[in-house]
């Protein structure tokens, strides 16, 4: 896998959708509230979020959305974590390893600290009521509407296939059923998501108006936006999966060395934190900065003049500091299939019943329960 160098797409280096179209800003000023809400009653609150399972998690995905899904989980909010199987064929033909990917995934989970005594992680194609939410959901949104989504253009564009399939254009809306079935009213995710979950409150607010007979079925869920700034793979584009140009969370530290050391930086000796003129050395500044609790700032003073060389074995040396313990736990549940396996078959148990419950009240507010 990963064959696809996708740094030569038409939209590789594009600025993109401004922010505020996708809602960015509004985000932001909201999360501020939610935050104090979610200190003052977590209880009031569930979380659904996750990810697709076409490989290792990395460090973007750490801090951009994992380790604020453990930081919820701990604060007392109740947690869902779905690992996507079916949006794996949204720009695919096939969904290679993917038993395995599912795996990785829910090893990563464990390894940073998702519990699953207190936490619920699920296949959704396990599922059965939650894909048949998608159904009436898709009667709700327009074509025109489907045909606006930033993201889903951005990821036709990135497309491994040729033609884009229905599952492609229609994936948001299966989003949507995966945040709705089980209730969430908080979606922890990175701005890429945000037109979905506008449109999943979208379709929360239309299925109340049509159907809810004065009171409301679903909540109209927020996103939480992660406060870390992106972090860039190792070439100076996005990090991603796809573009091998990321630090998997279970990379060994010779590995993570490695990769850093070939990490892009500039011509210029004298290391300071400027992520507009100098993306590559202030994402890996922010890189060390995140594990060592620090501000960026403080990192590049540090190094000054002793170049990129010094500033890549600090990061070298905080990534896989910070990592060793996750690495450690990640290792070991590695020789427990039985608890993977576990952990997946009590998720998927618990996620099923909370499908069932809200596909029975959905039923009913529909007149079509027989
Ligand atoms: N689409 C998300 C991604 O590619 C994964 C995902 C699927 C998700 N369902 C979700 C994220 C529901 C948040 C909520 O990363």
């Amino acid at each position: 896998m990963n064959a696809t160098p996708q740094t030569a797409g038409p939209d590789a280096s594009a600025p993109g959708p401004s922010a505020d179209s996708l809602g960015i800003s509004a985000a932001q000023a909201r999360n501020a509230v939610l935050e104090e809400l979610i200190a003052k009653d977590p209880k009031q609150f569930r979380v659904l979020t996750g990810d697709r399972p076409t490989g290792r998690l990395h460090l973007g995905h750490y801090f951009g959305t994992l380790h604020n899904r453990v930081r919820l989980q701990d604060l007392g909010v109740e947690l869902f974590v779905i690992i996507a199987d079916y949006q794996v064929l949204t720009d695919r033909d096939v969904a290679d390893n993917l038993t395995e990917h599912v795996e990785e995934l829910v090893l990563d989970y464990l390894a940073i600290g998702v519990d699953p005594a207190r936490s619920t992680i699920f296949t959704h194609s396990a599922i059965p009521a939650l894909n048949q939410l998608m159904l009436p959901f898709l009667s709700l949104v327009s074509v025109a509407e489907l045909n606006r989504n930033p993201t889903v253009k951005d990821e036709i564009a990135h497309s491994r296939q040729s033609a884009v399939s229905g599952l492609m254009f229609t994936y948001p809306v299966h989003q949507a059923a995966d945040i709705l079935f089980c209730k969430a009213n908080l979606v922890p995710v990175g701005q890429d998501q945000l037109p979905h979950l506008e449109l999943t409150r979208t379709i929360a607010r239309r299925f109340n108006d049509r159907y809810g007979k004065g009171g409301a079925v679903f909540p109209q869920p927020d996103a939480l936006l992660s406060s870390a700034p992106l972090l860039l793979g190792t070439d100076g584009t996005k990090m991603s999966k796809s573009r091998g140009n990321s630090i998997a969370l279970a990379a060994s530290a010779d590995e993570t060395a490695r990769l850093l050391k070939g990490a892009k930086t500039d011509s210029e000796r004298h290391i300071t934190y400027d992520p507009a003129t100098r993306p590559e050395v202030s994402s890996l500044l922010l890189l060390a900065a995140l594990c060592q609790g620090r501000t960026p700032q403080e990192v590049a003073d540090e190094i000054g003049s002793a170049g990129a060389a010094a500033l890549k074995k600090t990061v070298t040396e905080s990534v896989n500091e910070y990592l060793a313990p996750i690495r450690a736990r990640r290792a070991e549940y590695a020789q427990d299939r039985d608890l993977l396996r576990q952990t997946l078959r009590e998720g998927n148990e618990r996620a099923r019943a909370a499908a069932d419950a809200t596909l029975t009240e959905v039923r009913a507010a529909m007149n079509s329960h027989y």
